[in-house]
This record gives C-alpha cells, structure tokens and sequence, in this order.
C-alpha cells in the first residue's frame, strides 16, 4: 500500500488523477470512519472520469448512477444498509456485472457480495491535523 497525508484540495487532486487513470470496468471501495473524506474522494474521483452531474452527499439515499463520457459511473453509500442482501433492491447486481466504475463506501456491509476485485482505498482522521487526512492505496492501482 502506498500512503500520503493530504490537505483537502490535495486529496481533490489526487481523486481527479486517480479517475482519470482509471480504466473501466472497475470495483473502488473507500474504507473510513464518519467525516474522513470518502464522499469528497468520490466526488473527486467522479469528476476525474468525466461526471459533470453533482455528485450529491449520501444522505440522499443509497445507490447513485451518473452518466460519464467513460461509461457509468455508480456511487453507493451502504451505510444504512442493515444486511447484504438488501443490496439486491438497490441495483448492485446490475452495477457489478457493468462495464462501468463502481465507487463504494462502507464495502464492509457487503461483505461476500463485494467482488474479489476491487481496489480498497482507506482514509483516516490525523491526530493534531483537522484538515489532513491519511489515504491508503494501492500503489499498482494508479
Ligand atoms: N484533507 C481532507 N480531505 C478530505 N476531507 C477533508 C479534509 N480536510 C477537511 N475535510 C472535510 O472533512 C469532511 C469529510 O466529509 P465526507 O467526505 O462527507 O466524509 P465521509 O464520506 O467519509 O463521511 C468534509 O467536510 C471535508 O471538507
Ligand atoms: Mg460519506
């Protein structure tokens, strides 16, 4: 895993590169706790592949489709998903079996229905930094 503390316009940047590297289809999960930045990484990441749609916060529900010049693009925010099959009602097995980019926070509540392949990107608070966040990737995956 590759590491890096990053300011907000920082983490911005890094997500617009890292859309724009991407070559769909793709599996993105985004591991975190509350307020660590996954919705602005998505944000960003979206608007790297091209989405010109907002990419609205999650609290407007679960699953999210925009349309990108690279395909569809998928943000799904399982945080108030109580068990993996409720996924089934919210259109994952058509985001899985597309050749689209499937953005994901809190992979961990899909457990076996999260496909092998994804990469996992992680964000954490920094102790005696507000605005800094610690990103973990993969290195081969940019
Ligand atoms: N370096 C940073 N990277 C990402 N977000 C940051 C950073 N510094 C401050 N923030 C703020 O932290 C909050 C992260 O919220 P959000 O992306 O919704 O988190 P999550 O989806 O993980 O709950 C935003 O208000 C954002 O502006
Ligand atoms: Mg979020």
């Amino acid at each position: 895993m590759a590491v890096a503390e990053l300011s907000l316009d920082e983490l911005q940047a890094w997500g617009r590169r890292f859309g724009a590297s991407l070559t769909p289809p793709a599996v993105i999960t985004l591991t975190g706790d509350l307020g660590a930045g996954k919705t602005t990484l998505v944000q960003a990441i979206a608007a790297g592949l091209g989405v010109t749609d907002e990419v609205t916060s999650p609290t407007y529900g679960i699953a999210h489709r925009y349309a990108s010049a690279r395909g569809p693009v998928w943000h799904f925010d399982l945080y108030r998903l109580r068990r993996p099959e409720e996924l089934a009602q919210v259109g994952w097995d058509d985001a899985i079996a597309s050749d689209g980019v499937v953005l994901v926070e809190w992979p961990e509540i899909a457990a076996r229905l999260m496909p092998s392949r994804h990469v996992a990107i992680r964000l954490e608070q920094v102790e005696g930094a507000e605005a800094r966040r610690r990103l973990h990737w993969p290195e081969a995956s940019v």
